[in-house]
């Protein structure tokens, strides 16, 4: 504690500790591992309709628990709430009936949580209504289960019925789980919907750089994935037309296959440059759409409208000039811009190079393999990681300026020149059952691709997630993201203590979420040592729960222990050696 603060200042800082502790606390985390062929539990269940029903579902003529909630007690706009630190308690208090509502809901049905919500906040019970009818049909659903019905069908070779392929809290439709996905139509994406969320995405990402750096960056490099877009109906999608300044036109078949310009006045901000790198699944399922993002960026370096508010025009420019001007002075910029512009007017092969911007593996091809460098320790010196993201990813998709497409050619200089130019990396976090520490795919994209960043600008880009969960779009910064995921998984004895009930395969897991973890500090040191120190003191130094781990599955616990004291040899983590030496005898102890 700071002696000098000021009493203001002190309960600035506590009231921002209190609203993490909220953030924490209000993370929905899975509680365990879903089990083939088993419904959800009850409290699993209880969960996942709270967050059903923080949503406004249009399409059901059901309203968010929360703002009728909020409505019926005078409260302006729940919404408001939560950017206001000073309304947190009247913010719990309603988070509190909402939950209280849905226990009430789970334990008795549609009419008892209605007359409850009604007496205890006023709710019309007509209002409510709807809303836990939708639960209801929701709520059957988790209750029936068809997995091993299906696969014994899909075994015999029968027909499974297809749902839709989304996150169970974006479309609660999905359910019931056991039947086949169906993914959707690459020419409907991005939706209406996905369309107006990526605006509130895009602007809060922008803003959040810009309050950081006092301007835009010139250059973000995204990741888009097709599951996710499956899901969202193309949010990450509609992000980048977004950060580009276009909106997506649909053509006499009702395909989104054109772009509009937004004007310049009416974005009131500079057009963004974005260096787009999809999955290969992504390349597999929306080749209609790389075709829409490679239109919009080509479309907007052929604007006529000032370098300063126009930075793909101005990188575009840029690098046919340093092109023109290899081997001359420096500073021609200014008396080549005419040139320079009509061979942007015109096309050709210098254009299409320089204005090239969506990659992927070559055809057939998928993954960075960077997850696999990391796992297996494979790498000495850390720009490797970034190397090898580009080797795999520097596949160009694009239609040249005769409109002749490129499916796939290496271009790998094309892919580290635009990466030079980045100075943020995103990905849109859409799922509330993966996070960037569940899966080794969050770090071997967006962690390769802000290595390759890094080695290429010459200077590490700021990194950023947004967390379009929630009905408010938040953006967080990578180190944030691995804070938040840390408190509210692996080091959360809900979280662990779930994993634990499956006893070989939750040993597993926690060590997997370290080895995530330790992913974050390979390729973009963004996790803080207490982290390491932290697990080590919960799952390693607590003697009692060292020997639950070594009965459950001794082999996983080594790993664990391994790769803590990699993260140590490799400079991410410089604990006592006291905690040091208790990490050596668990591995020479034979655990
Ligand atoms: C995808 O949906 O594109 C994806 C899924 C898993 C890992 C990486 C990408
Ligand atoms: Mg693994």
């Amino acid at each position: 504690m700071n002696p000098k603060e000021t009493a203001t200042e002190r309960d600035a800082r506590v009231t921002r500790l209190y609203e993490q502790l909220v953030e924490i606390e209000q993370r929905l985390i899975p509680t365990g591992l879903h089990v083939f062929g088993r419904a959800s539990e009850l409290q699993e269940k209880a969960d996942l309709l709270r967050m059903v029903a923080s949503f406004d579902r249009s399409e059901h003529g059901a309203r968010a628990l929360p703002r009728l909630i909020a409505e019926a007690l005078g409260v302006d706009s729940y919404d408001a709430l939560l950017h206001e630190t000073s309304a947190s308690e009247t913010r719990e208090m309603i988070d509190g009936i909402v939950a209280e509502a849905v226990r009430q809901f789970c334990e008795d049905g549609v009419e008892t949580a209605g007359d409850w919500l009604n007496s205890k906040a006023g709710v019309d019970r007509e209002e409510s209504r709807p809303t836990f009818l939708l639960l209801a049909k929701v709520a059957e659903q988790l209750d029936s289960n068809n997995e091993i019905d299906s696969l014994v069908r899909a075994l015999r070779g029968e027909y499974i019925r297809p749902g839709p392929g989304s996150d169970i809290v974006q479309n609660p439709f999905v359910l019931p789980t056991g039947r086949n996905t169906h993914a959707v139509n690459p020419y409907s994406v991005p939706s209406q919907m996905a369309f107006a969320r990526a605006e509130r995405t895009a602007d809060a990402l922008l803003r959040r750089y810009f309050d950081e750096h006092g301007r835009y960056p010139r250059a973000l490099a995204l990741v888009l994935w097709g599951l996710d877009n499956i899901k969202t109906h193309g949010e990450g999608v509609a992000q980048a037309l977004w950060l580009l300044g276009v909106r997506p036109v649909r053509d006499a078949l009702n395909r989104a296959t054109e772009i509009e310009v937004i004007p310049l006045e009416q974005l009131r901000r500079p057009r963004i440059d974005v260096v787009i790198t999809v999955s290969g699944i992504f390349r597999d399922l929306f080749t209609p759409t790389m075709a829409l993002l490679d239109k919009a960026v080509r479309r907007v370096a052929t604007l006529d409208e000032p370098l300063d508010m126009n930075y793909v025009r101005r990188n575009v420019l840029e690098k046919i000039n340093a092109n023109d001007a290899k081997g001359e002075q420096a500073g021609r910029l200014r008396t080549q811009e005419r040139n320079v512009s009509a061979k942007v007017d015109a096309g050709g092969f210098e254009f299409d190079d320089a204005v090239t911007r969506v990659f992927s593996n070559a055809p057939g091809n998928y993954g960075t393999n960077v997850n696999f460098m990391v796992m297996q320790s494979a790498w000495e010196n850390d720009a490797t990681l970034g190397d090898l993201f580009v080797t795999r990813k520097c596949f160009a998709y694009t239609r040249d300026s005769k409109g002749r497409s490129v499916e796939g050619r290496e271009a790998r200089g094309l892919m580290d020149d635009a990466l030079s130019l980045v100075e943020a990396t995103y990905q849109n976090i859409d799922s509330f059952e993966v996070g960037i520490t569940d899966v080794d795919h969050y770090f071997e994209y967006l962690g390769g691709i802000s290595k390759a960043v890094e080695t290429r600008a010459k200077s590490r880009p700021s990194i950023y997630l947004s967390d379009s969960l929630s009905p408010q779009t938040k953006i967080r910064s990578l180190e944030e993201t691995v804070r938040l995921e840390t408190r509210a998984k692996t080091l959360n004895p809900k979280w662990y203590e779930g994993m634990l009930k499956h006893g070989f395969r939750g040993v597993a897991e926690i060590e997997n979420h370290v080895a995530n973890t330790f992913g974050w500090s390979a390729t973009a040191n963004a996790v803080d040592p207490w982290i390491y120190t932290e697990i080590s003191q919960t799952f390693l130094l607590d003697t009692m729960m060292l020997n639950r781990l070594r009965e459950l599955n001794p082999h996983s616990l080594k790993s664990l222990v391994r790769r803590l004291l990699e993260a140590h040899d490799r400079g991410f983590w410089n604990p006592d050696e006291e905690i040091l030496e208790r990490l050596r005898d668990i591995i020479e102890g034979g655990a």
